[in-house]
């Protein structure tokens, strides 16, 4: 630009506008302003050799050389904010979300039905004044047995065909799947150290070598026990008959049947009246009107002085719930193993 007259920065300004108007990103918008602008742009330089024009040239020169520096500028700086317009603009037509469009409901899940049930029944007991307490899955022989009243060779072991542990027994005798809740009678025994009254209700898992439609190597029960002064069987007799009707409906009556638990002195096993008929029979009853759910009786003076507490001065009532057999009951469901396979159809009935 050795003359820079009024052509020059016409033509120079004329291409940087056209060249800024064609700009329709943010980032072409910015090479232009390089190009003209920066450092070494074309205006910039031109600006500069203002400076080497004679003396009286100058101020015109100079005048023309800001207008059109002052004339790119404003172009660039209306592009730009033009351009971020747009770009908020396109974000929000892109982002815009319709609210009145109706909802999605996001699925929800829920509590297995052993688990609605467990809750049901754990409240049911916890209103009789059974509070929950738990105890450890692997259990010592000593608790699951001995203390209980079912020594090494008594054939009960036998029908609890268990879960042994590959681990060192310990002074306790070996490790094994507790087969089933009562060790933790003996572990609440003696937890409350001769207090009375005890009255705590324990659920869980428990294990056996057992796998068919009414029997699974894992299920659960919810163990009872009453522990005071006089106790007996019109207690035990009361409370899971409250239990009962609670759990079935005031209709529901329960009658006991002479039975054998090595931890019990007494022992009964408890029918509750069939609850699909009523009483008078039906396929699930198998026509008796009655149907069992659960074992009980008075706690064997061995078992109350392994707890630390004194048979003499102090009775007890226990019982054992099989928590799946109320569930096939309830739920009509003809195979326990449906219970644990996961399948959703069979879930979301609940
Ligand atoms: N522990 C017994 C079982 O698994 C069930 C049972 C029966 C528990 C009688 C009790 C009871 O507390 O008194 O077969």
């Amino acid at each position: 630009m050795d003359t820079p007259r009024e052509g020059p920065w016409e033509a120079l300004v004329a291409e940087a506008l056209e060249r800024i108007a064609a700009a329709d990103q943010p980032d072409d918008l910015e090479s232009a302003r390089v190009h003209y602008l920066g450092r070494s742009g074309l205006l910039t330089q031109a600006l500069r050799d203002v400076g080497r024009l004679p003396a009286q040239q100058r101020p015109a020169a100079g005048q023309l050389g800001n207008a059109a520096r002052d004339r790119v500028s404003t172009a660039l700086e209306a592009r730009r904010a033009a351009l971020a317009a747009g770009v908020l603009e396109r974000r929000l037509a892109a982002e815009a979300v319709d609210v009145t469009l109706p909802g999605r409901r996001p699925v929800l899940g829920h509590a297995h039905p052993l688990r609605q049930l467990r809750a049901e029944i754990e409240d049911v007991l916890g209103r009789l004044g059974f509070a929950t307490v738990e105890g450890p899955e692997v259990e010592s022989e000593w608790y699951n047995f001995e203390a209980l009243n079912i020594p090494a060779d008594h054939p009960a072991r036998a029908m609890h065909d268990s879960f042994y542990l590959d681990l060192p027994p310990g002074p306790e005798g070996r490790w094994l799947l507790r087969t089933h809740t009562s060790p933790v009678q003996m572990r609440h025994l003696q937890a409350m150290r001769g207090r009375l009254p005890v009255r705590m209700q324990a659920p869980g898992r428990v294990y056996r070598r057992d796998d068919d439609a009414t029997h699974s190597p894992m299920f659960h029960q919810i163990e009872g026990l009453a522990v005071d002064r006089d106790l007996g069987m019109p207690h035990l007799k009361g409370t899971l008959a409250a239990f009962a009707r609670q759990m079935w409906g005031p209709a529901a009556r329960i009658r006991l049947r002479p039975s054998y638990f090595p931890f019990t002195e007494p022992s009964a096993e408890v029918d509750v009246s069939c609850v699909f008929c009523g009483g008078g029979g039906c396929r699930t009853c198998k026509d008796s009107g009655w149907i069992e759910i659960l074992g009980a009786g008075l706690v064997h003076p061995r078992v109350l002085s392994a707890g630390g507490y004194d048979p003499e001065a102090v009775s007890g009532f226990a019982f054992g719930i099989g928590l799946e057999r109320v569930a096939m009951l309830r739920y009509r469901i003809p195979d326990m193993r449906l219970l644990y396979e996961g399948d959703l159809r069979l879930l979301q009935q609940f």
